[in-house]
């Protein structure tokens, strides 16, 4: 029944490609608003079906384009910016997939998810229609691979480079998200909060803002103080991002300003600078490591000492079902050590996952343990999780449901 009703939605653009094809102005005497269907309607689905079976079997050799241009045109329009209101019948917002800005950021087997499926696997609207009985895995593949193509920019880092944020080492990708932060530990007892705003500019920009703020509990006694901690700012800039290669590495550099309590603990009481490298290695599978290394320098040395920080995140992303949830497993190693002589190297390690919260998979939630490997006698275990809104992807209430028309059950 569902899978009849994406096929009839799968006609009107097709007639009206065909008809626009052959000169005629407007839209075609035969169109109507989705959903009120009809037997000639329902006979066109199937005979339209019928010779997308038969181009399925015919083949191999049909390009991207060519399927683009015969299946998804009508609705997509001829350079992928979205056929006009008139012609599809339709009012609902359709994707510019030419615009590189709005496009290169997206995962291109979430495009795969939504072609195969329809729109509503990732909380679009059903008037994507799913494809999976019309075109086979591989014609998918290259129908996704030409939407790519439709962003002629190729400075623009595509999506497949923001893989899953770990929980301490920073992504590579610039961003527009919206990330809060927490880590608490038992001994000494402490709530390290953030939050982080992120926003992307220009076409390999990132600035972001990081306010901290915490709980500590004061030795001896049983209450506990809370403040703010160093408010940061910093600005991301992606050096190199080799699709080929599956290779992204950016710079970030940032300043740390003494905005926190020095009596309690939560801020340092200097101003400090501090400067990054962050990137990303592409592995097989859906799998991927992500570094970072680099300096945080106090400008007042007799309150914190020069130190510096370095880390790597080994994970996957696996889908579980059609729908809504991408679980990535990853753990992390870090180090870090005072650059003062013979101070020790604080190692750690942080297994932990990411799952997607919402369909449309802009909603996210990390939970991680952080322990020591090094002085573990001096340093405790931090239970941390962030939750995390990718504010690119749409509005925060948006795309939560998700489901997937004419999948068996
Ligand atoms: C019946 C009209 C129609 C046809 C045919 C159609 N689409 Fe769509 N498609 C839409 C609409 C409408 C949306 C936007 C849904 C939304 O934003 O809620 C969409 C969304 C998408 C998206 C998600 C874009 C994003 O923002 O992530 C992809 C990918 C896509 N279509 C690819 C295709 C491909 C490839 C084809 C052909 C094989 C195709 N569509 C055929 C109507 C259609």
């Amino acid at each position: 029944m569902r899978i009849a009703a994406s096929l009839s939605a799968v006609t009107l653009p097709v007639l009206a490609f065909a008809v626009g094809a052959s000169g005629a102005a407007g839209a075609p005497a035969s169109m109507r608003p989705l959903g009120q269907r009809s037997a000639v309607g329902a006979i066109s689905a199937a005979s339209n079906r019928e010779s997308l079976l038969r181009r399925r079997h015919a083949g191999a050799d049909s390009t991207g384009e060519q399927l683009f241009r015969a299946t998804c045109m009508g609705c997509h329009g001829v350079d992928g910016a979205g056929a006009p209101r008139n012609i599809v019948g339709f009012t609902a917002p359709l994707p510019d997939f030419s615009d590189c800005a709005a496009t290169t950021a997206e995962m291109r087997v979430d495009w795969m998810a939504v072609i195969r499926d329809g729109g509503p696997v990732r909380g679009f609207n059903r008037i994507m229609p799913a494809f999976r009985d019309l075109l086979t895995p591989q014609q998918i593949r290259s129908v996704a691979a030409y939407l790519r193509t439709l962003c002629q920019d190729r400075r623009w880092p595509l999506g497949e480079f923001n893989v899953a944020l770990a929980q301490t080492t920073e992504k590579a990708f610039p961003e527009d998200e919206i990330v809060v932060t927490s880590a608490a530990s038992r001994s000494p007892g402490l709530v390290e909060n953030h939050i982080i705003f992120e926003k992307r500019f220009g076409i390999r920009d990132q600035l972001e803002v990081d306010l901290p703020f915490g709980f500590v509990d004061r030795p001896g006694g049983s209450s506990w103080a809370g403040g703010l901690g160093d408010l940061s700012i910093a600005g991301k800039h992606v050096l190199i991002a080799n699709s080929t290669s599956g290779t992204i590495v950016s710079a970030l550099a940032g300043v740390v300003l003494p905005t926190g309590d020095q009596a309690t603990g939560l801020g340092t009481g200097t101003t400090a600078f501090e400067g990054f490298i962050l990137g990303a290695q592409l592995l097989p599978a859906r799998s991927f490591f992500q570094f970072q290394g680099g300096v945080t320098l106090p400008t007042d040395l007799s309150r914190a000492p020069r130190s510096a920080y370095w880390a790597g995140a080994l994970g996957t992303t696996v889908a579980v079902g059609p729908i809504t949830r991408i679980w990535s497993p990853i753990v992390e190693l870090t180090g870090t050590r005072d650059l003062v002589s013979g101070a020790p190297v604080d190692w750690n390690t942080v297994p932990q996952f990411q799952v997607t919260l919402s369909a449309l998979q802009h909603v996210r939630l990390g939970v991680g343990l952080d322990i020591p490997l090094t002085h573990r006698d001096t340093r405790s275990s931090q239970l941390r999780a962030y939750f995390l809104w990718d504010m690119a992807d749409g509005p925060f209430l948006q795309g939560w449901k998700g489901w997937c028309p004419g999948c068996e059950p």
